[in-house]
């Protein structure tokens, strides 16, 4: 005890970043222990969707680790500073430091109010690079490069899995596969530029949102169910032809074969649900109604357009910028009547996090 104490300076001083959420275009679903996924999965973060993080340390050999102030947006928030204070307690197994440390955090969410769009990537992002550049600063490491951003990025996993996927820009995988050389369970990796043919680096995602109520089914809940799930091995098997599908579609710049892959992973992982036990659907009425648009629209137009959904009703529509112009009418006249008060997020592929 008297050893660690004694390599705990007596420091304080502020840091920040924003940090985006991402989009799974090969979804991560089920796990094992502990928080490694059962299959390799890959994203690229957004650009607008972000959170910010401020946070203000105090670090003393004789404090206590305690949060004094948490709040979102502006206001107190008890079921974020409660998720965040467990997190940072799981923390403090790989960061002496933060035993002894009183924080002051303010966070900002760009994600409209109630949009029902799951935060938590861009959240846990964020406060993984906060605690690693404290901990870069107090231990005079680099606190940028590539060893401080695997760091950040397998902290993140820890808070939620999808969250090491947001430090990235680019396309992001995580999960160990043959397919891919540095590919990791323990942390994302950033695809190398080589790998992705040009047209597919410029994506627009449209997010529709179908109901911002509060999912029945959490993911994390969602994932324990693929523990026992009948379907397990062959999630494994058809994770895994999906993903070599995407990553022969992104080096030929092949929109279609994307898109097919996109839409069979988003299908797909509604069906695990829908074959779990108990089973549970998560889809609104209006997500199938906009599926079904999207798929007129395709048809009718040969324009290269895409749904994906998360584990929620709301969907991302995925196409290039280059049919941008095309694409917006559509989603202006024919998909916002089936979203709540014709919300939509005109968002697309983003840089990654930003130091504040
Ligand atoms: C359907 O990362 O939210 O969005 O690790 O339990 O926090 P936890 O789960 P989470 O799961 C995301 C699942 C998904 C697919 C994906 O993003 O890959």
């Amino acid at each position: 005890m008297r050893k660690v104490q004694a390599m705990i300076p007596k420091t304080k001083g502020r840091v920040a970043w924003e940090s985006p959420a991402n989009i799974a275009l090969v979804k991560y679903w089920g796990k094992q222990p502990v928080q490694i996924p059962m299959n390799p999965s890959l994203s690229f973060v957004l650009k607008k969707s972000v959170v910010e993080i401020n946070m203000d340390y105090v670090i003393d050999p004789d404090n206590d680790f305690k949060i004094n102030r948490f709040t979102l947006n502006g206001k107190s928030s008890e079921p974020f500073s409660e998720k965040t204070e467990q997190y940072l307690v799981r923390l403090n197994n790989f960061f002496p430091f933060l035993k002894h440390t009183q924080l002051v955090i303010d966070s900002r969410s760009t994600f409209p109010h109630s949009a029902g769009i799951a935060s938590s990537a861009a959240a846990f992002s964020a406060l993984a690079l906060c605690i690693c550049t404290i901990d870069a600063r107090i231990n005079e490491k680099k606190g940028d490069g590539d060893e401080f951003m695997k760091k950040a990025s397998h902290m993140a996993r820890l808070g939620s899995g999808s969250a090491c996927r947001s430090l990235y820009d680019g396309m992001v995988l995580w999960g160990e596969t043959p397919l891919v050389s540095r590919s990791s369970g323990d942390h994302a990796i950033r695809l190398s530029d080589d790998l992705i043919n040009n047209a597919l680096m410029r994506l627009n995602d449209a997010i529709l949102i179908t109901d911002s109520s509060t999912k029945r089914v959490s993911s994390t809940h969602g994932h324990a169910l693929m523990d026992h799930h009948p379907y397990r091995e062959q999630r494994k098997i058809q994770s895994g032809i999906n993903l070599e599908k995407m990553l022969a579609a992104l080096a030929e710049g092949d929109f279609t074969a994307f898109g097919e892959v996109v839409e069979s992973e988003a299908l797909g992982l509604h069906g695990l649900m829908m074959l779990s036990t108990p089973p549970y659907l998560l889809m609104h009425p209006n997500t199938i109604r906009i599926l079904e648009k999207v798929r007129m629209f395709r048809e009718e137009t040969a324009i290269p357009a895409y749904a994906t959904l998360d584990a929620g009703p709301n969907i991302h529509l995925i196409y290039p910028e280059t049919v941008k112009s095309n694409v917006l009418p559509f989603i202006e006249q024919e998909l916002t009547p089936y979203c709540e008060g014709k919300q939509w997020i005109d968002d697309r592929m983003g840089d990654g996090p930003n130091r504040l």
